[in-house]
């Protein structure tokens, strides 16, 4: 397996992973918000392409992608992570990791204090992440509770306090 960066190449491949993974939490025949979200966020000036990573497995097919973008922590600039995708017949072999690992270390290298998301509390601990509650960040929307979390990088200090908000298109979710 390979992680790299996007390409322009990998659009339709990206799409289709978000198609696919994330099939279950659609309605029935409708396209999952995923897709359209990602397109519109590599539009928004959020976007840092250093930030949207592929796998490819060993045979070059393009599997899994996970992207980060810029939002705010008050008027600090801070990252969110996601949609994170791996194709259902690659999943559970790994690529999920080595993909949060990889935007992990590429946004701590890029000096951003810290990377929050919503998401599972089983699934992100493993990486560092914890309640962003408890460092004081606090989610756009306060029923997220416990799945909002935040792994704070080399670049972050405990004065990071505030309400996050994502780039735009998060918004029209
Ligand atoms: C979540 C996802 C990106 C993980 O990718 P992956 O390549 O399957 O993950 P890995 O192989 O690196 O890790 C597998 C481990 O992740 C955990 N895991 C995966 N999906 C999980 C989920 N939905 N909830 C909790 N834990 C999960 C399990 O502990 C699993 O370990 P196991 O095989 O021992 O049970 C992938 O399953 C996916 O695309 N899911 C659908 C879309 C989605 O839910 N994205 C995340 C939104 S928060």
């Amino acid at each position: 397996m390979l992680i790299r960066r996007e390409l322009p190449s990998d659009l339709d491949a990206i799409d289709a992973i978000h198609r696919q993974a994330f099939a279950a939490g659609a309605p029935e025949g409708a396209e999952p918000v995923e897709v359209g979200l990602v397109r519109a966020l590599r539009a928004d000036p959020g976007w840092v392409p250093a930030l949207s990573l592929v796998a490819e497995d060993d045979g070059g097919r393009v599997i899994g992608h996970v992207v980060a973008t810029e939002g705010t922590v008050g008027d600090v600039t801070a990252l969110g992570l996601g949609p994170v995708g791996v194709l259902p017949d690659d999943q559970r072999r790994g690529v999920g990791h080595a993909l949060v690992h990889a935007v992990l270390g590429a946004a701590d290298a890029l000096d951003y204090p810290v990377v929050v998301l919503l998401g599972h509390t089983e699934y992100y601990p493993r990486f560092g992440f914890v309640a962003a509650t408890s460092l004081g960040i606090t989610p756009p929307d306060p029923g997220w509770g416990a799945h909002f979390q935040a792994r704070t990088l080399a670049a972050h200090t405990p004065e990071l306090q505030g309400p996050f908000r994502y780039a735009a298109p998060f918004d029209e979710l």
